[in-house]
């Protein structure tokens, strides 16, 4: 801590900070006086990101995160432009949807790839760092298919499934060294990348307007609005807070109480 007993700020890698969730979520560490980089595969994505941004805490990196070289050299770069690494957000993903009988070997290692081995490969990678800062934080994006198996999205739930245990497993396991290990697991945003693919497909395959797609996806939530970038923003940013330094090993589901909650069986209207 300062003198003025203001939390020293943090030095995080966000992966998949060029877009989405990630980079609100690098916006907000940030907008705490942070020093962030933000990590992502796409370049051109990356540089708008950066523009966007507009600031000098920030460090844009190239980064695979299914390849091992390319994860250590992002961490060594974080260390090497902010003296340290307390923070890592593993928000990078891509999602493949099909049928059962239509995902080819290759579409699933490339989801298992980028959404569970990208986080164990950034997690290990940055661990010592974490544990040297004494004030470690994980935060993992999950879904709420890391708890509900959810049908055309199989590699992805399977992936996403694997990113809760990873956590808690981790968490386990990180604790000694008062580093946090903790899982958001948003129901879908229809805004971000991801969010705008999923929406797209199910237009086509149910051959329906925006609005009423969105409107069918409201109606499915018990809190009767669906969920905004802003929404998990905030879960994200209150795991990784200074006050939550006693949370670890947690999945926090973002679903409005999608999947905490249901009516009486046989009473619903
Ligand atoms: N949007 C939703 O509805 C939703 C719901 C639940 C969970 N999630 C999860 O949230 C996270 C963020 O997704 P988003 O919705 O912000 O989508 P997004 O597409 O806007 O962001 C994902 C980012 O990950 C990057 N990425 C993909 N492969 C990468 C790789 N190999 N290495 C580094 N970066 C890579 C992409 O370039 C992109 O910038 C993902 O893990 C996703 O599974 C999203």
């Amino acid at each position: 801590m300062t003198q003025s007993s203001k939390p020293d700020p943090r030095h995080a890698l966000v992966t998949g900070g060029a877009s989405g969730f990630g980079l609100a979520i690098a916006q907000s560490l940030l907008a705490q006086g942070a020093y962030v980089a933000i990590a992502d595969i796409d370049a051109a994505r990356l540089q708008e990101a950066t523009r966007s941004l507009d600031s000098a805490n920030v460090l844009p990196l190239k980064l695979d995160v299914t390849s091992v070289d390319s994860v250590r050299a992002a961490v060594e770069s974080c260390k090497s432009r902010f003296g340290c690494l307390d923070t890592l957000v593993n928000s990078a993903g891509v999602i493949h949807i099909a049928p059962l009988a239509e995902i080819s070997e290759r579409d699933w290692d490339r989801v298992l790839d980028v959404d569970l081995k990208g986080v164990f490969l950034c997690c290990q990678a940055a661990a010592p760092f974490l544990c040297e800062s004494g004030r470690g934080r994980i935060v993992n994006i999950g879904s709420d298919a890391s708890k509900l198996g959810c049908g055309m999205i199989v590699s992805y739930c399977a992936a996403k499934f694997g990113v809760v245990g990873l956590t808690k497993a981790l968490a386990a396991e990180l604790a000694t060294y008062q580093v946090t290990v903790n899982c958001v697991c948003p129901v879908g945003v229809s805004t971000t990348g991801m969010g705008q693919d999923v929406l797209s497909w199910k237009m086509r395959k149910v051959g329906a307007k925006l609005q009423d797609i969105l409107a069918a996806t409201t109606a499915g939530i018990p809190l009767q609005r669906n969920a905004t970038t802003e929404d998990i923003v905030n879960a994200a940013m209150f795991l990784l807070a200074e006050r939550s330094s006693f949370l670890t090993g947690v999945a926090l589901d973002v679903d409005g109480g999608l999947l905490s909650t249901m009516p009486m069986p046989g009473a619903a209207k």
